[in-house]
């Protein structure tokens, strides 16, 4: 499923309903450059699931977790440095409760570490205010 976003607004209205249209548990992986708008669509995507809080990316905490219905664990392994520290933080238990939605931003930094089936939100930059968003189910 591909969709093109023309503005930030239209990002989390996309991710919002997105959201609201899954079942846990799910794995969710976002990848794209910095400032691709990952964190946006993780906004509108706690959203859909009912957060009220304000959502901010977990970049030093690397998780956030959520205690909206299904729970959302929200990821981000930007500054992660090693595998053995997304071991340490007990990464592998999160995939394996089975009790809510999981949400991942800089997957591509636990490689290996996450195995399908999981849904791959790719989202690209083509201008300034514009998102091409491509959504792929990746099975077993
Ligand atoms: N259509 C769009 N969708 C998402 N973000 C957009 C869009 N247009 C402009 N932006 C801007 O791009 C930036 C995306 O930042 P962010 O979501 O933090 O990216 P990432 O988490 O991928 O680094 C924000 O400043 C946002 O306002
Ligand atoms: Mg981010």
């Amino acid at each position: 499923m591909e969709f093109v976003s023309k503005s930030f607004k239209e990002t989390i209205n996309f991710a919002e309903n997105f959201a609201k249209a899954l079942s846990a548990p799910k794995v969710v992986l976002l990848s794209g450059d910095l400032g691709a708008g990952k964190t946006t669509f993780a906004k509108g995507f706690a959203r859909g699931l009912g957060v009220k809080e304000i959502i901010t990316s977990p970049t030093f905490t690397l998780l956030n977790e959520y205690d909206c219905n299904p729970k959302l664990y929200h990821f981000d392994m930007y500054r992660l440095s090693s595998k053995e520290e997304a071991f340490e933080l007990g990464f592998e238990d999160y995939f394996n409760k089975n009790d809510g939605i999981v949400l991942v931003e800089w997957a591509e930094n636990v490689s290996g570490l996450i195995t399908p089936p999981y849904i791959l939100v790719k989202i690209d930059k083509i201008s300034d205010n514009s998102r091409k968003i491509n959504i792929s189910e990746v099975l077993k």
